[in-house]
């Protein structure tokens, strides 16, 4: 199976691209819900959380896992791939959702402004400005962290007049920053289920990037270049999800996102 791992139920708008771009694999979802947001948290916090919910996924036997949360990918990646990987699991990889945004964006904007909107933890790594600089010293940055935004979600009152004001505060907070920004990047997997309110506050010319979409091509392309791990997916269409709080309340919002009826079970991760 393809480990997918977040915080809590952000990471399903990733798992939803992922179905249906590669709909062939089988798939498992893990939320660490009972911990969940990791944004506010701090790196070792974030770190640790992360590793027992990818060791988990390798225990399940996902030999490829995504990180589909940016608080993680931003926290916890590069450790992971670099110190654990090779005593944990050297045949194994851990893939995140930074980085295939970040190339994407280069391609995108013209005025070479961009802005980022994420958790206070992604924004504090500085994980974005410092991959896109990598990749285009010449783009410019504007991030800003919307603490509010995946409460919003998890407390599923993100369709409910209580978001728009926490969604027109910050949006005219990086505006009135980066007023000549083209591009967009919803720099937190929670955010897409915003995007019917974010989009009608954009100015014209203003481009949103899919990042579901652009994680799953990404991963399709991967796949491409790795057949030695393509071959070892198991393929029979299968979908587990799991959640370390309770599965009944999981259950409801995930089939809300992933418009699908949705059974869970609960684990707990090994320390
Ligand atoms: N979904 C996660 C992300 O993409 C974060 C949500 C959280 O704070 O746990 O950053």
């Amino acid at each position: 199976m393809i480990g997918v791992f977040d915080s809590g139920y952000g990471g399903l708008t990733v798992l939803k691209e992922l179905l249906a771009l590669l709909p062939g694999y089988d798939y498992l979802y893990v939320g660490d819900n009972a911990r969940a947001p990791y944004g506010p948290r701090s790196f070792e916090s974030v770190y640790r959380y992360t590793l027992q919910g990818v060791k988990h996924l390798f225990d399940a036997g996902c030999p490829l896992v995504i990180l589909a949360c940016n608080t993680a990918s931003a926290k916890a990646l590069r450790n992971i791939q670099q110190r654990d990987l090779p005593f944990l699991a050297p045949d194994r990889r851990v893939l995140g959702v930074i980085r295939p945004c970040v190339e994407a964006v280069s391609a995108v904007t013209r005025t070479r402004k961009v802005g980022v909107l994420g958790t206070v933890g992604t924004v504090q790594s500085g994980s974005y400005v410092l991959e896109i600089q990598k990749i285009d010293p010449s783009i410019e940055v504007y991030q800003e962290a919307c603490p509010m935004w995946v409460p919003l979600v998890e407390t599923n009152e993100h369709e409910g007049p209580g978001a728009d004001y926490f969604i027109e505060k910050h949006l005219r907070n990086l505006l009135s920053a980066a007023p000549s920004i083209d591009t967009l990047i919803l720099g937190c997997t929670h955010y897409p289920l915003l995007i019917p309110k974010i989009l009608p506050l954009l100015p014209p010319g203003v481009q949103l990037l899919d990042q579901g979409g652009i994680v799953a091509r990404s991963l399709q392309d991967y796949l491409w270049r790795h057949p030695e791990m393509e071959q070892r997916l198991t393929r029979q269409g299968l979908r587990h999800f799991e959640t370390t709080d309770a599965p009944a309340i999981f259950d409801s919002h995930a089939s809300v996102i992933l418009q699908q009826p949705v059974s869970s079970r609960k684990v707990t991760f090994k320390e």
